[in-house]
């Protein structure tokens, strides 16, 4: 089904006004007011708290406002005061790594796919604030296609002495095809057994001394890490956690992947040093919290195979995670190649602009009068010798209102003349 996305937005957003407005929480919509953002085929709809609405009560409403337009996948977050609904409305195009080679890249950045304007977007490990990632997510969700994806980009564009990896992951055994892509940069095999880890683990912590060959940063890439804790024990635990401590220095970072992100299954310490999370798509709200150490993402919106967000403290930014050509979830035959955004083309985010609020629906003609009223007794109540201007007169209806400008201008002029008219 094809569905026209100016229109889809239009009456998106109708109907997320009119069940505020019923809701009493009223808000009106913000510029840009609705967006078509690609890859990841949503819609984007601002809008601001009117009246005395706070920001937490539309928030509180967000069940509400899914059922309204139909869609469980409606996601609500909130940023500086303004609130962001992003309601899917169409086929997302997936992302192969291999398209986003050629993309501008700092070095020792692990390419994660392209945001929603269909930006490349990347996790830069020379950042003292970034060096390490916790990947989280439902089975499906995309962890393992994103983890080997970022893995390989740091491959291409590294020399084995510039960058090592070390890999640990049960289930490699499916993905022979991974481990020819990155061989060239494996320190030692890829780990797939508990005892294998610790080994491995032992090794690359002894490495933080200083003992070990002399290669400019290692990346150690863990996948199914809860799994692993706890077959492996504290030892385990012990050593993911001082890697994830005390790495950056050493110039060791460590990507770990699961689907239990918890403090529960990863020890405080683990968690509390994997501040970057890359989150997939969860099962409810509270996993959303647990899995980007913040309550409030909405990560239970997402929608699955490599719809993700990247958390960083306050920064929360959704993107469409790259996957390998030839990523089968355990599969080992390439897949068939997949569409790909041209990076090179600027980022085109079609603004659709929304009709002024409440227009142009019959039931507006009652609120006509009511704000012809309000400006007749406003200007009564407060005389200016001058008279007042349109836009004085407008944010006396819509008191958030900036600049007026497109839809308002008519608006306000019809309800200017209605209140002329009042007696
Ligand atoms: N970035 C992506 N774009 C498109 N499809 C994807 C993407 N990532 C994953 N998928 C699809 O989802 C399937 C599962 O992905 P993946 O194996 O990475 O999930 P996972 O989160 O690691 O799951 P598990 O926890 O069970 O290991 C893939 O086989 C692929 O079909
Ligand atoms: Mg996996």
């Amino acid at each position: 089904m094809v569905i026209d996305p100016s229109q889809f937005i239009l009456e998106s957003a109708d109907t997320v006004l009119k069940t505020l407005r019923d809701r009493n929480a009223p808000v009106s919509l913000d510029h840009p007011k609705g967006m078509v953002l690609a890859p990841v085929s949503l819609v984007e709809i601002y809008l601001k708290p009117a009246g005395s609405t706070k920001v937490a009560q539309v928030m509180a409403l967000s069940d509400d406002i899914a059922l309204a337009v139909k869609n469980d996948n409606a996601r609500i977050t909130q940023s500086g005061g303004k609130l962001i609904i992003q309601i899917p409305y169409g086929p997302r195009k997936p992302i192969t790594i291999e398209s986003l080679y050629a993309a501008p890249s700092a070095p020792y950045t692990a390419t994660l796919g392209c945001d929603l304007y269909g930006k490349p977007i990347g996790l830069s490990l020379a950042d003292p604030s970034t060096p390490h990632a916790l990947i989280a997510g439902t089975t499906g969700s995309g962890k393992t296609a994103l983890a080997q994806a970022m893995v390989m980009s740091l491959c291409k564009r590294h020399t084995r002495k510039e960058m090592m990896l070390v890999v640990i992951d049960p289930k490699a055994d499916r993905a022979p095809w991974f481990e020819n892509a990155v061989a060239g940069h494996l320190g030692p095999p890829i780990a797939r057994t508990p005892d294998a880890a610790i080994k491995v683990l032992r090794q690359v912590v002894k490495h933080m001394g200083g003992v070990s060959e002399p290669v400019t940063r290692l990346v150690v890439y863990v996948d199914e890490v809860a799994d692993l804790i706890l077959s492996g024990g504290i030892e385990v635990q012990n050593l993911l956690s001082s890697i994830a401590q005390r790495g950056r220095s050493a110039g060791i970072h460590l990507f770990a992947a699961t689907q239990k992100p918890s403090a529960k299954h990863l020890g405080p310490l683990l968690t509390a040093n994997l501040p970057v999370r890359l989150v997939g798509r969860v099962v409810n709200a509270s996993d959303s919290a647990l899995a980007c150490g913040q309550a409030g993402c909405g990560a239970e919106k997402l929608l699955g195979k490599g719809d993700f967000i990247f958390v960083d403290g306050a920064r929360v930014v959704r993107f469409q995670a790259a996957m390998p050509q030839g990523y089968q979830s355990g599969g080992s035959k390439p897949a068939q190649s997949v569409p790909v955004p041209d990076w090179t083309a600027p980022a085109q985010t079609p603004v659709i602009e929304l009709p002024a609020p409440d227009e142009p629906k019959p039931e507006t003609e009652r609120l006509d009068k009511a704000q012809a009223a309000a400006i007749f007794w406003y200007r009564k109540a407060n005389p200016k010798p001058d008279g007042y201007t349109q836009t004085e007169l407008a944010r006396v209806i819509w008191p958030d209102l900036k600049t007026l400008a497109g839809g308002y201008i008519p608006r306000i002029k019809k309800i200017i003349a209605l209140a002329n008219q009042i007696q």
